[in-house]
């Protein structure tokens, strides 16, 4: 995975339990302590799942808060950091259709054309009257990452939207689909 969200992540830990926290994350997980992402540079998918893990062990938080408060420190710093990503995008709708494309555009720096490939295969978008139906692919299983912020998304817009999963990576389905549908 690219380093970009591993970012917020840690940031996330830090709000919830401190630096100390951070830290007894690293060295649960295996990370070196001194370990900062960079953004467009890649690590091991199973570094992000040991951080993931270690991250609700220390916190003593399930999987499900620990993907959304990784999901409320994502969103606002992607509000921060690419603005014009929002601007660009008048509702939820367009930003939801058009992640894949951010996504592919830091994929597209990587010197490496497999890990290039990798990202843009995680993610594929019907689009649809009033839905949305995304089916996600990826050794991560990051689904609650992906409901969360994509309810993030909605609220912050203010559209009138809800995000179902209907097939499930941690069910053993071979993806996870989200059905996304605007009820105005
Ligand atoms: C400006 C907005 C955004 C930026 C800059 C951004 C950037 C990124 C980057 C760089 C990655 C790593 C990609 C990889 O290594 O495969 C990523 C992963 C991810 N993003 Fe985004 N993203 C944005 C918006 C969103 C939104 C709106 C959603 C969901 C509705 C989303 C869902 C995810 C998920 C689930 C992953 C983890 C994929 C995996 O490794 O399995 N992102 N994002």
């Amino acid at each position: 995975m690219l380093g970009y969200p591993f970012r917020p992540l840690l940031q996330a830990i830090e709000a919830a339990g401190g630096a100390a926290a951070v830290g007894e994350v690293k060295r649960r997980a295996g990370v070196p302590a001194d370990r900062s992402y960079r953004m467009s540079e890649i690590y091991s998918d199973t570094e992000c799942q040991r951080v993931l893990a270690a991250a609700g062990e220390v916190l003593d938080r399930g999987p499900e808060e620990i993907c959304d408060l990784w999901a409320a420190a994502f969103l606002e710093d992607t509000q921060k950091r690419f603005p014009t990503w929002y601007a660009m995008c008048a509702d939820a709708r367009a930003l939801l259709e058009c992640h894949p494309e951010i996504h592919d555009g830091f994929a597209a720096g990587l010197a490496d054309p497999e890990a290039s490939r990798a990202v843009a295969q995680k993610f594929r978008i019907e689009k649809r009257e009033r839905e949305l139906i995304v089916h996600y692919r990826s050794p991560n299983r990051l689904c609650r990452l992906y409901r969360a912020l994509a309810q993030r998304v909605i609220d912050h817009y203010g559209d009138a939207a809800g995000v179902e999963e209907t097939q499930c990576l941690h069910r053993g389905d071979p993806e996870c689909e989200f059905h996304i549908r605007w009820t105005l």
